[in-house]
Parts: structure tokens; sequence; C-alpha cells
């Protein structure tokens, strides 16, 4: 009997190529160029691309030798000429993968059609909880014992994707939204690179709006690593 995994094209033994948007640090990038360093990751960032010229992660990509693009959005009159221009730059790297890693942009739904599959975003809380801006503060004020961060696939529903993995924190007592925002990155850093591997390896999958982890259903909070 065929397995779901008999269904998957071959990868050859060509790395993934992969295309991360950016807007600020770039932490996330980091811990991703660091992971296909160190752990040998089958993967090759083409590029990195940011709509803020000053974004700390393109000095990060230039330093890791990965070509860094500025794209300002400000010089296009609305989302969908912006979008065009992004998927201008983006496709002739023919990525394999998009990584959104702290990109400030809402995206239309056609950049995101255009990708379906293999866009993906980190967000920092347990979708669908706390979707948008301010997840730190809104969890203190909410008074929520946990918090975390959410990698999933992007679709026209903005931070409401097919979640892929959630990585969890307890929140104590002291927490304020910086030291929130500090262990919540500290998870991200050991999350959004074993996605990125599991995309190396063929092992995640987007069908249906549904997301498969070896040929398995991830329902819905995704994949939970131990704490
Ligand atoms: C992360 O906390 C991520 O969850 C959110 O933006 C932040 C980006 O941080 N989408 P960095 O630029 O990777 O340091």
């Amino acid at each position: 009997m065929a397995s779901f995994s008999d269904a998957l094209p071959m990868k050859d033994a060509s790395p993934i190529k992969i295309v991360a948007l950016i807007s600020g640090n770039g932490s996330n990038l980091q811990a991703i160029i660091d992971a296909i360093a160190e752990r040998g990751l089958n993967a090759k960032i083409c590029a990195v691309i940011s709509n803020i010229e000053q974004a700390y992660g393109l000095q990060r990509a230039s330093k890791a030798g990965i070509p860094a693009v500025w794209i300002d959005h400000k010089k296009y009159s609305n989302r969908e000429q912006f979008d065009q221009a992004l998927i201008e730059a983006i496709d002739p790297y023919q990525p394999d993968l998009i990584v959104l890693a702290g990109f400030m942009r809402i995206l239309t739904e056609p950049f995101v059609c255009h990708y379906q599959g293999r866009l993906i975003n980190i967000h920092p809380s347990l979708l669908p909880r706390f979707r948008g801006l301010n997840t730190h503060q809104r969890v203190i004020e909410e008074g929520d014992s946990e918090h975390g961060a959410s990698i999933h696939f992007v679709t026209p529903d903005l931070d409401g994707g097919p979640v892929i993995v959630q990585a969890r924190i307890s929140v104590e007592a002291n927490d304020s939204a910086e030291t929130l925002a500090q262990k919540v990155q500290q998870q991200e850093h050991k999350i959004y690179p074993q996605v990125v591997e599991w995309f190396c390896d063929n092992r995640i999958r987007l069908n249906q709006n549904k997301v498969y982890l070896d040929g398995n259903e991830l329902h819905d909070r995704g994949y939970s690593p131990p704490i």
C-alpha cells in the first residue's frame, strides 16, 4: 500500500533554496544561518530581503555572504504594487521556501497565494491566541499563565494559517513584556531552525490547509516540542 511519503516528489541532494524576508534585528534569521552552518542543514539562503534599509538583519546576511536586498515599501503607492515588486525580487531565486522572520508588512492575497505551501511565518504567541501586534503586553494584561511562539503556513487570513509548531513558556508573576519577549525569542531560535530542517528533509507538507509531518496530520496547535 502506498504511504503518504511515497506520494512526495523525490528531493535530490541539492539544498533547498530559501529566501528570507525581514524588517528588523534578524535574530531568527541568524538562528537559521547558524543552524545551516553548524548542523549542516541541506539548505541555502539565496537572499535576504528587507523593506527597511537599516534592518540589522541585512548586515547579518551580508556578513554571512548572502545577498542583502532592500526594497523600500514607501516607494510603492499600494500594497499590491509593493508585493509585486517583492515577487519580482524573489522569483528569480526559484525558492523552495520563503521564510518570514520578523517581516512587518501585511502581505496581499495574490502574494500569499503565489507562494502557497512554501511561505511560513513566526509569530510571538500561541496562535490562535493573540494575533497581531504587542502580544507580550497583551499576555500580561490578560493574565495568561502560558505564552509562546508559533510557526505557521501563511494564508490570506492574517496570523491565521495552519500551525506547524508551537513552543510554550510559562508566565511568571514577575514577568514583564520585555522578559516574555526574551523568553519567547529563545524558543523561537530553536523552533525556526527545526522547521527549516523538516523542510530540508521533505518531512513537512501543506495539503488542503492541513499540515502534515511525516505524513501525519498535525492538529490545531501543530507539533509541540517537549518543554
Ligand atoms: C520575532 O519575535 C517574531 O516572532 C516576530 O518578530 C520578531 C522578529 O525578531 N514575528 P527578529 O528580527 O528575528 O530578531
